[in-house]
């Protein structure tokens, strides 16, 4: 595990850390985020950690942590106009980062998108719309031309589960549609749209790493009774299955066949070919586990395990599905190269005496890294690790009140503080062979 070539990174989005907003087009977080009672305390992007202005001293900051890899997203919205052309002001913002990265010897993962859908394509339809896939294309390819050869791997997308379940099923993201009818149509053009850039990244950036991140919650039954055991499988093809199955086996998991007609996606002859395209990496986020029991009324129901440990946003702490997550990827897929581009706690950190006194994260990032060992040394090829997050942020419908940085940001003065966590993964790396 502490070998050189493993990469230790930390990890940012753009719409949670960089406002400057009045310089980019609008994207579907802003919408939502001015909607009422979308956002627990009412907040928004405007600012977040400033670090459209703030990236210099960002950069120092990641550069003091010792760390081999940064993972950024690239704001859709900052990088083009609305007749798809190319935005020169935000791609220079970035080029400027990605060439301080390059100069500090920090290797940048480029995320093309991380939920923050350009608005005028949701006034088209968003992700329902089958033409978005190809925008997504075209933004990809525009991107990965300007950016040239400074990127060390690209993702197309984070979290394809995250942007259709949580935003147009079940409402609780951006854009906020709420239908059982929606979320496949939505997961479908999502996927279509990796599989169209991967093809325009590969010939692009042949030399990038490129891939895609999944996020999985692994799924686990509440007994060993067969309506659980069915429970917990039928929840993890919806959830987890549905997202990494077409990429390998070009093929939705077999629930599709008892979905109702509305809930479908409208699959095209040739889809399945574009969306398996061969990846160079693929990157897991993990945070936490599920568990399920049958039930009549909807095939599963996701229950609270009673006395188990827990993160301040309520995510049970059970690192052993980490490892046994790895572990089964690996014997259902012929999987590329993984990477952990998201791990991490959130914690009810307090800022006293200018520190952090977060030993609970620091124990989370200790187990879990060793979950990770658990499963190399079961045979996985995994070859890095991001921590989620570089510093505190805007937690999507929790706005800032969730706190998942190493380190600690103060909203009123955007003071940066290294919390006990940051040290101490600082050092860790550091004391590699
Ligand atoms: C993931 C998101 C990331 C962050 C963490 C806590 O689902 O990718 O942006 O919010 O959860």
């Amino acid at each position: 595990m502490q070998k050189r070539d493993f990469l230790f990174g930390v990890a940012t989005a753009s719409f949670q850390i960089e406002g400057g907003i009045d310089s980019r087009l609008p994207c579907i977080w802003d919408t939502f985020c001015n909607t009422p009672n979308k956002i627990r305390d009412n907040s928004d992007g405007a600012i977040a950690c400033d670090h459209y202005n703030l990236w210099q001293q960002d950069v120092a900051l990641i550069e003091s942590l010792n760390v081999d890899a940064y993972r950024l997203s690239i704001s859709w919205p900052r990088v083009i106009t609305v007749e798809g052309t190319l935005n020169q002001q935000g791609v220079d913002f970035y080029i400027g980062l990605l060439d301080r990265l390059i100069e500090k010897g920090i290797k940048p993962f480029v995320t093309l998108y991380h939920w923050d859908l350009p608005q005028h394509l949701e006034d088209n339809g968003g992700w329902l719309n089958r033409d978005t896939a190809y925008k997504f294309r075209d933004y990809a390819d525009l991107i990965s031309t300007a950016f040239g050869d400074r990127v060390h791997s690209y993702a197309t997308l984070n979290e394809p589960f995250c942007s259709a379940y949580l935003g147009y099923e079940a409402g609780i993201h951006a854009p906020g549609l709420k239908s059982r009818s929606f979320g496949k149509k939505a997961a479908h053009h999502l996927l279509l749209a990796h599989g169209l850039a991967m093809q325009v990244l590969q010939k692009n950036s042949p030399n990038a790493l490129n891939g895609i991140v999944l996020n999985f919650t692994p799924c686990y039954p509440q007994s060993n009774s067969l309506q659980d055991l069915n429970a917990s499988n039928i929840a993890d093809a919806h959830f987890n299955q549905w997202y990494i199955k077409p990429l390998f086996d070009k093929r939705y998991p077999s629930i599709i066949e008892n979905l109702p007609a509305e809930e479908l996606p409208q699959i095209e002859p040739g889809d399945m070919e574009i969306i398996g395209q061969p990846l160079g990496f693929m990157g897991v986020n993990f945070y936490t586990r599920a568990v399920y029991k049958a039930s009549a009324e909807n095939q599963f129901e996701q229950v609270t395990v009673p006395d188990v440990p827990h993160t301040d946003i309520g995510w049970e702490i059970y690192p052993k599905a980490l490892s046994e997550l790895l572990v089964s990827l690996n014997d259902l897929y012929p999987l590329p190269p993984l990477y952990i581009t998201e791990n991490g706690a959130a914690m009810d950190d307090k800022l006293q005496d200018g520190s952090v006194a977060d030993e609970d994260r620091t124990q989370y990032y200790h187990q879990h890294l060793n979950a990770v060992n658990d499963a190399i040394e079961a045979g996985v090829d995994i070859r890095g690790y991001f921590a989620w997050s570089l510093m505190d942020n805007f937690e999507w419908a929790e706005g800032y009140l969730k706190r998942f940085g190493i380190v600690y940001v103060d909203y009123l003065t955007q003071q940066r503080t290294l919390k006990n966590s940051a040290k101490a993964y600082r050092d860790f790396i550091s004391l590699r062979a």
